[in-house]
């Protein structure tokens, strides 16, 4: 079932779209490598679900994805990796499997002991992981968790700039504005409208997200396990997305090809 294979292609997956993200940085950094991409777009979004069924969700991606040949596998998703990173990890012992959390401790190393918004979906904001988290750094900065029901539809419908979504963020961010010296980005589907983010809170605030830290430990472990893909020329890239649309295709590779810097 786990493919030995070092020129097999490295398996992402996410509730939707996000995790594409996440994919940019992957093939940022292993252009040589193969992916496939599944967005679960049909069950989207995963934040606000009982934690149960983001589990089977989440254990049924990874095995569709092995099904398909992966040698390794991302878990772009926040939610999921906060919801059963672990119960993979012991189903899974021996594959090189990577999950992605909030880049608090990036944020919360920053000189001065500073005020940090964490946005991400409610489901992230109430999991263990993240109260471990807040917890190892909150004598170096003061964290305030956001909950953003409704923020990632937004990225799901290619809606990355529209002056709805505007109104949208200005109303979420204004109660924080005035206070906070960072924002992180705890959900892979908002590195999509950081630049809106970024206009909104300003120059002044810092944004963080954890995509390429996640991609740097993906070639770790991959390198460990000597499956790292040897070839020079660039792998391909392929998305799956559960509703089986030629629209969800295009826009997965439209936000793949989207500048977010
Ligand atoms: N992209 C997912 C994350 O990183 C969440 C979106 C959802 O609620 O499904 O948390």
């Amino acid at each position: 079932m786990e493919n030995p294979n070092r020129d097999a292609p490295i398996g992402v997956f996410d509730s939707g779209m996000g995790g594409i993200s996440v994919l940019k940085e992957l093939y940022e950094i292993m252009p040589q490598e193969d992916y496939i991409y599944f967005g679960d777009s049909k069950n989207a979004p995963y934040g606000t679900r009982p934690l149960e069924e983001i589990r089977s969700l989440t254990i049924a991606n990874v095995q569709f994805l092995l099904s398909q040949g992966a040698k390794g596998i991302v878990v772009a998703c926040n939610t999921a990796t906060a919801a059963a990173v672990r119960i993979l990890r012991e189903m899974y012992p021996k594959l090189p499997l990577v999950g992605i959390e909030p880049a608090i401790k990036p944020a919360a190393l920053q000189p001065g002991h500073p005020v940090i918004l964490v946005m991400a979906t409610p489901m992230t904001i109430q999991g263990d992981k993240y109260k471990t988290l807040m917890m190892n750094y909150e004598l170096k900065a003061d964290i305030i968790g956001l909950p953003c029901p409704g923020l990632m539809e937004f990225v799901e419908t290619g809606n990355t700039e529209g002056a709805d979504l505007k109104v949208f963020l200005e109303k979420l961010l204004a109660p924080y504005l005035r206070e906070i010296d960072s924002i992180v980005l705890g959900c892979t589907h908002y590195p999509f409208v950081r630049r809106l983010i970024q206009e909104i809170a300003g120059e002044r605030v810092r944004i963080f997200d954890g995509g390429n830290g996640t991609a740097r430990e993906m070639r770790r472990r991959l390198d460990a396990a000597g499956l790292l893909s040897a070839r020079k020329e660039y792998g391909t890239v392929t998305f799956e997305n559960s509703l089986a649309t030629e629209e969800e295709i295009e826009l997965s590779r439209t936000l793949f090809q989207k500048n977010l810097s």
